[in-house]
């Protein structure tokens, strides 16, 4: 790899950082998560005299109950990514700043999902947790990535986190959950607006780097909650409800931030910056090529499970 190494990286964007943070602390709402929960829903479960759970008491479809409890188990693993973003991005200055910020931000998402999904009944209480620890345990590893390549991992992850967030509580309708994932949903996006904005400098200080960076997380990205059990059959379902498909990350989160750092029409690239241009471009045509044929095969699959809904 040819430019500045991981220490004059960081001293190199210490001031869009800087910049950054303080464009994100004037426009973040405080909220309080408290106010997005239907508390007087809430009774005791058996232990305490009350009532087990069981899925009629939910007013979510299964395939609902399915998306909240990935998107929670995803959030809950938040000390992983606290400690990878702490050993990349270092702890001093407003590197250091940034990711307690975001740190506590990100903590009260699982807080208030999980405090809605027990009020409401709307999950199984015994599994979630079973699936916390496990999920927990496992942690998540993104293989100590270089500082670019973790740049542009978390500019597509925040912004793969705002549209789950969201098509995910207009899925629910339930208009309180739909409520509670929007306001997340926003905070996800001054994440990405953060992140997204990194990038943009660091494509102007080191663009074939940077480039390569962004074309290696496009063309290996996976989803933090790869180590949720179950994770490929629920994701699964999602997909097939709508939520969160390939259609939807190549349209919605991919080509947004290809889009918006001007990729394609970036000049005077190095080789590195051009070869990796190159690998990039093919890559989104295999993405695209893929969510076209997993929506043709899905509109086939309904047709035949309802033949009246065929065009
Ligand atoms: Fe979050
Ligand atoms: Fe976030």
């Amino acid at each position: 790899m040819t430019g500045p190494g991981a220490e004059a990286l960081l001293k190199q964007l210490e001031a869009t950082v800087e910049e950054n943070l303080d464009r994100h602390l004037a426009s973040a709402e405080d909220w309080m998560p408290h106010e997005y929960v239907p508390w007087a829903e809430g009774r005791n479960f058996a232990v305490l005299g009350g009532e087990p759970w069981s899925a009629e008491q939910s007013r979510l479809s299964p395939v609902a109950r399915t998306a909240l409890e990935l998107n929670l188990l995803t959030e809950d693993n938040l000390p992983s990514y606290h400690a990878e973003l702490g050993s990349t991005f270092g702890r001093r200055g407003a590197w250091g700043l940034w990711v307690n910020r975001w740190t506590a931000e990100e903590g009260r998402h699982a807080a208030c999902i999980r405090d809605y999904l027990l009020v409401t009944r709307g999950v199984d209480p015994e599994s979630l947790e079973r699936a916390r620890m496990a999920t927990m345990q496992a942690g998540f590893d993104s293989g100590a990535k270089p500082l670019l390549h973790a740049c542009a991992y978390v500019s597509f992850q925040e912004l793969a986190t705002r549209v789950s967030h969201r098509n995910t509580g207009r899925y629910c309708a339930d208009p309180v959950a739909e409520k509670l994932l929007t306001r997340i949903a926003m905070d996800e996006n001054l994440h990405m607006l953060f992140y997204r904005d990194l990038v943009k400098a660091a494509l102007e200080i080191a663009p074939g780097q940077t480039l390569r960076a962004i074309t290696d997380e496009v063309t290996g990205f996976v989803m933090p909650g790869s180590v949720i059990p179950g994770f490929a059959r629920k994701a699964a379902r999602i997909a097939q409800a709508g939520i969160y498909d390939l259609r939807v990350h190549h349209d919605d989160v991919i080509m947004p931030l290809v889009r918006h750092w001007r990729i394609f029409e970036t000049e005077g690239l190095d080789a590195e910056g051009e070869q990796a241009r190159q690998e990039l471009a093919a890559a989104l045509e295999t993405l695209d090529a893929r969510a076209a044929r997993f929506v043709a095969r899905r509109a086939e699959a309904e047709a035949a499970l309802d033949p009246g809904r065929a065009r």
